[in-house]
């Protein structure tokens, strides 16, 4: 078990698995919007999958969706009614979903009920219960979970990651990380509406706090935090959503995750940064170098997968984790931790408190 869990974490191809295996798992794509194609685009590069059923409510994405099956040689059927698909196609062994964030719950909830594997975008859902009722369902269910955290998979920050887990850093200190962009796409009218998708914490900050949360090893204790709109007042008319705001989270021992979110920067300025310093030294994710504490010296990490992108990582790992009934590395419940942890910076941000951990989980 140990063994494969290495492996999956070291990103293992699903290749391996497909040795042994003559069918091909065949997988539909539901939702197939700005996430969902580029989703589908790496999950026709993933030897394990045959991609049977592609399903939008607009027809024109699902057209467009089936058109990209078949560039690859495949075909698949399309649909704009995902419960239609999943009665007429039984033998689906999986979905990737890409919906809007409201969605998931319900939709999460249905599938996995349907005994379909699920990759199911992030966030699990936008209010605690509901994000508990995609764990209880995903452990009840007889197919898979795996949640939509792909740069877990990413090659580089894997790779930063197994060093720290490993204990080469020491101990983890500080989660320093920012991420600094210009505004949300202004085609997606529901990413300006946090009734929808749950404000820029939770839909956005979320990846690189589930990935601060993996370095420390356990969730917050506390955070506190600031944040509201300031550039982007009404901007697009109706924007609910914040355009920047600021957290700490504390944790037992000691460790802090201190994380800047904004869209003011000018392009090319400050951009992403992920950033773990520990006892000996700090670990940049985004690049996978270690620097030592007490020397002037830079240690590149080996990087088995270099330049493959995590999102076909992310499937690929999805694919065999199916296959050899291994639990994902972003499993539900990891997943229950990084939304939690969004949800209660949103709240000490709205609220302009210290929330606990034992509060939300309450
Ligand atoms: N992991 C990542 O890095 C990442 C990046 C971007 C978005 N996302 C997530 O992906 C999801 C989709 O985001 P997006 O940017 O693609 O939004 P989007 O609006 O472009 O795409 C969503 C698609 O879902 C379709 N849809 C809505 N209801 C549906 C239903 N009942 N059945 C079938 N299709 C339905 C919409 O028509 C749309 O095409 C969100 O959960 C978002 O948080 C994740």
């Amino acid at each position: 078990m140990e063994l494969t869990r290495r492996a999956v974490l070291a990103g293992a191809p699903a290749v391996l698995a497909a040795q042994t295996r003559s069918q091909k798992l065949r997988v539909a794509f539901v939702g197939t919007g700005n996430r969902g194609s580029f989703l589908l685009r790496h999950g026709l590069d993933v030897a394990d999958f045959e991609v049977v059923a592609v399903c939008d409510i607009l027809p024109d994405r699902v057209d467009r969706a089936a058109s990209a099956v078949a560039a690859k040689g495949g075909s698949a059927k399309t649909y704009t009614d995902f419960r239609k698909m999943l009665d007429e196609i039984k033998n689906i062994d999986a979905v990737v979903l890409a919906t809007p964030d409201y969605t998931h719950r319900d939709f999460d909830l249905e599938i996995l009920a349907r005994g379909k594997h699920l990759y199911a975008e992030k966030p699990l859902a936008l209010t605690v219960s509901d994000a508990k009722d995609v764990v209880q369902a995903a452990q009840k269910a007889k197919g898979i979970f795996q949640a939509g955290f792909q740069l877990r998979h990413d090659p580089h920050r894997n790779a930063a990651m197994k060093w720290i887990k490993s204990g080469n850093a020491g101990k983890v200190l500080q989660c320093h990380g920012i991420r600094h962009g210009g505004d949300l796409p202004r085609d997606i009218p529901w990413y300006f509406d946090k009734t929808k998708c749950g404000d820029i914490v939770t839909d956005q900050g979320i990846h690189i706090l589930d990935l601060f949360r993996w370095a420390a090893g356990k969730p917050p204790v506390r955070c506190y935090g600031d944040g509201g709109t300031t550039l982007f007042v009404n901007d697009p008319p109706g924007r609910t959503v914040m355009d920047h705001y600021s957290l700490i989270y504390e944790f037992e021992g000691g460790a802090q995750i201190n994380f800047s979110h904004h869209y003011f920067d000018p392009p090319g300025f400050t951009g992403i940064q992920e950033r773990v310093f520990a006892s000996g030294g700090a670990v940049d994710l985004i690049k996978a170098e270690f620097f030592p504490r007490t020397e002037r010296r830079k240690v590149t990490l080996d990087v088995p997968d270099a330049g493959k992108d995590s999102t076909y990582m992310s499937l690929a790992a999805f694919a065999a984790n199916v296959i050899n009934g291994t639990r994902p590395l972003n499993d539900a419940q990891s997943a229950l931790e990084a939304t939690l942890v969004a949800l209660m910076g949103t709240k000490a941000i709205y609220e302009k408190r210290v929330v606990t951990w034992a509060e939300i989980t309450a």
